[in-house]
């Protein structure tokens, strides 16, 4: 029947009015996805291929979950489909896993997730509790009533509700509205400032999802102390081959300017070695044919 058929939609939420989450038939994925990976969804015949990340898999039911934020053509399409539409095709998992180790007891590890860089960290936060590291969320979001996977049975709870003291949840918002008024670097700088001082639990790394520019402040925050620092980067991806070099991330070994892809090398990088001012403006590089393609689609 059609509700196993691979690639189907087979539950969708709304978590905000622009934001899905779709769970999706997709049993190949399922097993093999690990953490930090993301698939490249076509969805239909004759559209363009986004990448999305791996919100979260189930092996045994053979599902993925895919948190689908509406902002160009196909990402507004994608969330417009039904329960029982059939995605064209799902390529992953893709992308190189997160990088699990286990740290000191009295340490911890920070993840920074700015509104739709949520569903990302999420399970790479698991992969470390499981792991049995201490895990500090600090989820940032623009205001109270753009919150999701926040409250009783949510994802976040759940997690907190399994793990217990092993994971500190800090929330932020832009407006002060829930949590800690700011960005995800105000609590950040905070524990930072506590390390120095020999305080708090010492930060083993920090890894940040979110938009371009939050990821570069929370990156230019940790430089100066010295914390190791993963950006999960949400590069404009093309065929997601390495082949196409769209998702070009300039980085700096040695001082020497170097070309990472996103989708073969990443989606992980050590974000103290991009070249951020170079990196930056790849982010508007198909903003005037993404323009072009809305006023076509009447959005
Ligand atoms: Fe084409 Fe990475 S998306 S090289």
């Amino acid at each position: 029947d059609l509700a196993s058929a691979p690639n189907t939609i087979i539950e969708r939420r709304e978590l905000q009015p622009n934001i899905i989450e779709l769970t999706v038939n997709a049993p190949v994925i399922a097993k093999n996805a690990q953490a930090g990976q993301f698939v490249r969804v076509l969805a239909e015949p004759q559209g363009e291929l986004v990448p999305l990340t791996l919100a979260d898999w189930d092996a045994e039911a053979g599902t993925i979950v895919l948190v689908v934020q509406g902002m160009g053509t196909t990402s507004k399409m994608i969330n417009a489909m039904k329960v029982g539409d059939r995605l064209e095709g799902i390529a992953g998992p893709l992308g190189q896993p997160s990088e699990l180790h286990k740290i000191a007891d009295d340490q911890t590890v920070v993840f920074t997730a700015g509104g739709v860089g949520l569903p990302p960290v999420y399970p790479i936060a698991r992969a470390n509790l499981q792991l049995g590291n201490h895990v500090t969320l600090i989820a940032g979001f623009r205001s109270a009533d753009l919150l999701f996977w926040v409250g009783e049975g949510e994802r976040v709870d759940e997690l907190q509700a399994e793990f217990g003291d092993q994971l500190e949840v800090i929330y932020t918002s832009n407006d002060g509205s829930f949590g800690i008024e700011g960005f995800v670097t105000v609590p950040l700088k905070d524990l930072l400032d506590a390390n120095q001082r020999g305080e708090g639990r010492p930060i083993a790394e920090v890894t940040t999802i979110g938009p371009p520019m939050m990821m570069r402040s929370v990156s230019d925050l940790t430089k100066p102390y010295g914390a190791k620092t993963v950006a999960s980067l949400n590069s404009i991806m093309v065929d997601a081959t390495g082949m196409c070099g769209a998702c070009m991330v300039p980085v700096l070994i040695d001082g020497k300017l170097i070309r990472k892809h996103a989708c073969i090398d990443g989606p992980e990088l050590d974000s103290h070695a991009i070249d951020w001012d170079k990196f930056l403006p790849r982010f508007n590089l198909f903003k005037s044919q993404e323009q072009q393609s809305k006023i076509k689609h009447g959005w």
